[in-house]
């Protein structure tokens, strides 16, 4: 589903035309280095030159079918008279990069970016899917500016074991609290093991890879639907080589992202965003890609779309029973955003060339359990709030949706931490002086503390509650949360607390307090004491002394600012030009 817009880029005015068209020796050398791998001129002469950025690895599962979707990318760029290159780039393996992938997603968006500037292409096909691969696909693609096309790797199968739906990383969660508790065997245990995931794709709950896969599509960047069709799907082939066919399109039509990526697009990721029941990592890219798109977009405003949004995708983490496949067979995306109807800017152009009302006009829905009316949502409100108070100035998130609601509203005792090893020898001991009232808190987790914000922010609950039947308790933290998580989880407190932020001043006994429907987080301590404890505090020493690690903690920003590095910001400085060829 394209359309194709009036073509007004010519063949001499094409990027790559520089590199190849002179009559110069530079050109000669680039000329006889494409030969030199077997191409003649009528394959490039006078075509786009069409990257094709692929975050392939043998350690990234979520991409393991990326070799084989190259190829039918390629097949679409030759059949619209263009010409492919596949271009390798780092992977985020999710599964495997410690400590965090996090640390690395403003060093993928620099490859991206700086790759594509430095190279001789007109357009590109970003490939990715695994958490953040697709964020910082785009931050780079966004600063690039080239025609792009986000091609998303599309979730895994259902898992399945002993005649139960298992999902991505929740059920990880809940099986190993019922080994911790001693309720599954060995053998039970190495079932889930083997079933959890069983095809190629990324995580198939609404996870942070299929929340940020939808925010791409809702935001126009791949083509209509795409985020929801699953990795082993023959759609998903052609839907490759779809991507291929457009991309060239893109080129001619001087269809650049800034025509695509908007405030009305960026807000509409944010509907979506809430109307799936998103993963709380979308709350920090989001901000991150809006920056990069010059878009003014804060916490606020996602608070905002929290509490208008109706949660209308039953798909857990945050639904009940259903996983990606389902919500493809239901309708997918197309299906969800046809249902949210007017709270969509329906106006916002997409790289199909239609706008997102023509785009979801038809779209049907098979299955209105899956996919609900607004009328009829898994909750009214309710996928992320946004806290503010003495503990989190500048704010912290929450999943209203995802925790037992009787943490709404809860006044306990703070259990503080100041690393994660020290959490974690704590919960294991059963003797633990902790009641399900207690608040859990750990700190020193987020951008320069974690560093780069691990997902530690859904702490395993103490094996003394867990074997009291208890299954969700408040936890605080600077840190994140896999978006297959679940519970009472306030997440990425910001200011953190490893640069002095409130949180590093919260003592073990202090009385918390939480409001959801206030947006308030609070410690009830009076502000002499907080005063004294903060002249009091002495800054942890730097995590790194150099390398990557050590400009990363001097350039990123805080959560609430989506944790770009300073200088990668639109308004920091003149963006480079085209390199110069001598
Ligand atoms: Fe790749 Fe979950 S591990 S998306």
């Amino acid at each position: 589903m394209t359309k194709p817009h009036p073509k007004t880029i010519k063949p001499e005015d094409l990027r790559s035309a520089r590199w190849f068209a002179p009559d110069d020796l530079r050109s000669f050398g680039h000329r006889s280095r494409i030969m030199q791998m077997g191409y003649a001129p009528i394959d490039w002469a006078g075509k786009p030159v069409i990257a094709i950025m692929n975050t392939w690895s043998d350690l990234n599962p979520c991409h393991a079918h990326f070799k084989q979707r190259v190829e039918d990318v390629k097949r679409g760029v030759l059949q619209a008279g263009g010409f492919p290159v596949e271009m390798p780039a780092m992977t985020l393996s999710e599964s495997f990069m410690k400590p965090t992938t996090m640390l690395y997603r403003n060093l993928l968006a620099m490859e991206v970016e700086e790759q594509l500037r430095a190279h001789p292409v007109d357009g590109v096909v970003l490939m990715g899917g695994c958490d953040k691969t697709t964020p910082a696909l785009i931050m780079g693609g966004l600063s690039a500016g080239l025609p792009m096309i986000y091609l998303p790797a599309g979730p895994m199968l259902r898992g399945h074991y002993a005649g139960q739906k298992l999902g991505s990383g929740s059920d990880g969660w809940k099986y190993w609290d019922e080994r911790r508790a001693g309720n599954i065997s060995d053998r039970q245990w190495l079932g889930v093991e083997a079933g959890i995931a069983r095809s190629h794709g990324h995580c198939m709950t609404m996870g942070t890879a299929s929340t940020m896969t939808a925010i791409a599509d809702a935001m126009g960047l791949t083509l209509p639907g795409a985020s929801s069709i699953p990795a082993p799907d023959a759609n998903h082939i052609r839907m490759a080589a779809e991507c291929g066919r457009r991309v060239v399109d893109m080129v001619w039509e001087g269809m650049t992202p800034d025509r695509i990526i908007t405030a009305a697009s960026i807000r509409n990721a944010g509907v979506v965003a809430m109307a799936t029941g998103c993963s709380t990592n979308a709350v920090v890219h989001l901000l991150a890609m809006a920056r990069r798109a010059q878009v003014d977009f804060t916490l606020d405003d996602l608070d905002a779309l929290g509490r208008t949004t109706p949660l209308i995708a039953n798909v857990r983490p945050s639904g009940k029973d259903y996983l990606m496949e389902d919500f493809y067979y239901a309708g997918g995306l197309l299906g969800l955003m046809r249902n949210l109807g007017d709270k969509l800017d329906l106006g916002a152009l997409t790289v199909s060339g239609l706008t997102l009302g023509e785009v979801v006009a038809d779209a049907p829905v098979y299955n209105d359990d899956v996919i609900r009316s607004l009328d009829n949502p898994v909750y009214r409100e309710g996928s992320l709030a946004v806290l503010r108070g003495n503990l989190a100035p500048d704010g912290a998130v929450i999943k209203p949706a995802a925790c037992d609601p009787r943490f709404h509203i809860h006044q306990g005792p703070a259990l503080v931490f100041d690393s994660y090893p020290e959490m974690k020898k704590a919960i294991d001991d059963p003797d633990l002086d902790v009641t399900p009232d207690h608040v859990l808190v750990l700190r020193n987790a987020g951008p320069l503390g974690g560093p780069g914000m691990p997902e530690w922010g859904m702490m395993p609950l103490p094996i003394k509650l867990v074997k009291q039947g208890h299954r969700d308790m408040l936890r605080i933290s600077d840190a994140r949360m896999s978006g297959t998580s679940y519970g009472a989880c306030v997440l990425h407190v910001s200011p953190e607390s490893y640069v002095g932020g409130p949180l590093a001043l919260l003592r073990t006994g202090d009385i918390v307090s939480i409001d959801l429907p206030n947006r308030r987080i609070e410690m009830l301590v009076d502000e002499a004491e907080l005063a004294a404890r903060r002249a009091a505090w002495v800054k942890p020493p730097e995590r790194f002394e150099r390398g990557y690690g050590w400009m990363f903690g001097r350039h990123v920003s805080q959560a609430d600012k989506g944790c770009d590095f300073d200088y990668l910001a639109p308004g920091f400085g003149r963006t480079a030009g085209e390199p110069d060829i001598f």
